[in-house]
């Protein structure tokens, strides 16, 4: 099989990857297609949950006998290891799969090497680099190589960049359309992040509504001096609310967080100079894997000022603000010269309703 046809059926791999997002965290998606050496696609099966088969023994249950002599495309190198599901590169071998290709080298010490086990019993496994595959793979990596959790910003602006007016405004910037996303989006993600500016402004609930919910998120709340007010809406409801607050509080901010625990709030410590690598770390510890946040700049440039974001999903809106005091998606990050500022890649570009959407990676 020509690298191009491998490349167009990683293509399709990818697409079905990404319909695993909020079933499979915090495992990575992954998608596979079984093919005909001249790729004509047999099978195709993707990663749907944490804890049931990976891509691999999905494509290859798909297939059935067809498997045998075929080809199997794999966005991410096959396991080894026996997790709560068998080792698929053994699985490719028992259904005389011939040869494997994949985009991805697994970077888990505990599953990796699935392509030497492979090429050891005479399966051919070859990796060609895809960068879609590998963009599909970079929340695992990061989780498996740093132990952080993937952190994705979204916010709307108006054309000319304001999140909200100078008054604090901004309901709504975006259509309805793009607020329905964000609520999928949310129902997909282990924990919401927001900063106290915005519960303070906004008193948001921050609950996936109206969509199917995969999973629901912790609402987080970056709030270094214990400033959500006891009636804030991100307290109610069944999802539990953490705050992150400063490790050095007054006696009046301990009287603060008393009263709230008893609304339920847990408490999660910042780092020295309210940082917040430590407390995503903590976070990624209890399990949180992915986290969306809905915040002011305040907040975001935080977030990039200790190169903790990964991605931003910006809605553009069609309006012109035109006021120069209106907030703006990121603050707190003065330099003075252009050149020193590095440059998000732009992943895509796509049309919601009224506004554009565009997807950045950091
Ligand atoms: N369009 C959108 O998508 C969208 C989404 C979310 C929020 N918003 C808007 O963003 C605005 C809020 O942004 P934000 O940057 O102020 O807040 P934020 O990022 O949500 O929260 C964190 C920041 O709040 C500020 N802050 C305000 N009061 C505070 C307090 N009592 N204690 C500690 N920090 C406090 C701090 O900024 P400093 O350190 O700089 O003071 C802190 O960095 C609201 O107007 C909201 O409507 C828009």
């Amino acid at each position: 099989m020509t690298p191009d046809r491998v490349r167009a059926l990683l293509d399709r791999a990818v697409r079905i990857a990404a319909r695993g997002h909020g079933g499979v965290e915090p495992n990575p998606m992954v998608g596979c297609v079984i093919a005909h050496d001249d790729a004509t696609p047999i099978a195709e099966g993707f990663h749907r949950v944490c804890g049931g088969p990976h891509a691999e023994v999905d494509a290859l249950r798909a297939a059935g006998a067809r498997a045998r002599g075929a080809t199997a495309i794999v966005t991410l190198e096959p396991c080894a290891h026996r997790g709560r599901t068998g080792p698929c590169a053994d699985a490719l071998i028992e259904a005389g799969i011939a040869r494997v290709y994949y985009a991805v080298a697994d970077p888990n010490p505990i599953a990796g090497g699935g392509a030497r086990k492979l090429i050891d019993a005479g399966v051919p496994a070859e990796l060609i680099f895809h960068a879609g595959a590998d963009e599909l793979a970079r929340p695992f990596i990061k989780r498996i190589t740093t132990k952080l959790p993937w952190v994705s910003a979204k916010w709307a602006q108006s054309i000319d960049g304001a999140i909200a007016l100078s008054n604090g405004d901004s309901k709504w910037m975006s259509c309805a359309r793009s607020r329905a996303m964000v609520h999928r989006e949310r129902g997909r993600v282990d924990a919401v992040l927001t900063g106290i500016g915005t519960v303070v402004e906004d008193d948001p609930q921050l609950t996936p509504r109206g969509v199917r919910v995969q999973r629901l998120p912790r609402r987080i709340v970056f709030d270094p001096d214990v400033m959500t007010p006891v009636e804030a809406k991100i307290l109610e409801g069944d999802a539990p609310a953490t705050l992150l607050v400063s490790n050095a509080l007054d006696a009046a901010a301990q009287r603060r967080m008393a009263l709230l625990r008893g609304r339920g709030a847990t408490f999660l410590p910042l780092g020295p100079r309210d940082s917040l690598k430590d407390a995503l770390a903590a976070l990624a510890e209890s399990g949180v894997a992915t986290i969306l946040v809905e915040a002011g700049g305040g907040l975001v440039g935080r977030l990039l000022r200790e190169g903790l974001l990964d991605e931003a999903w910006v809605f553009v809106a069609p309006l012109l603000v035109g006021d120069a005091s209106a907030q703006r998606g990121a603050r707190g990050i003065d330099r003075d010269v252009l050149a020193a500022i590095p440059r998000a890649r732009l992943l895509s570009v796509r049309r919601r309703g009224a506004d554009a959407l565009l997807h950045y990676r950091f």
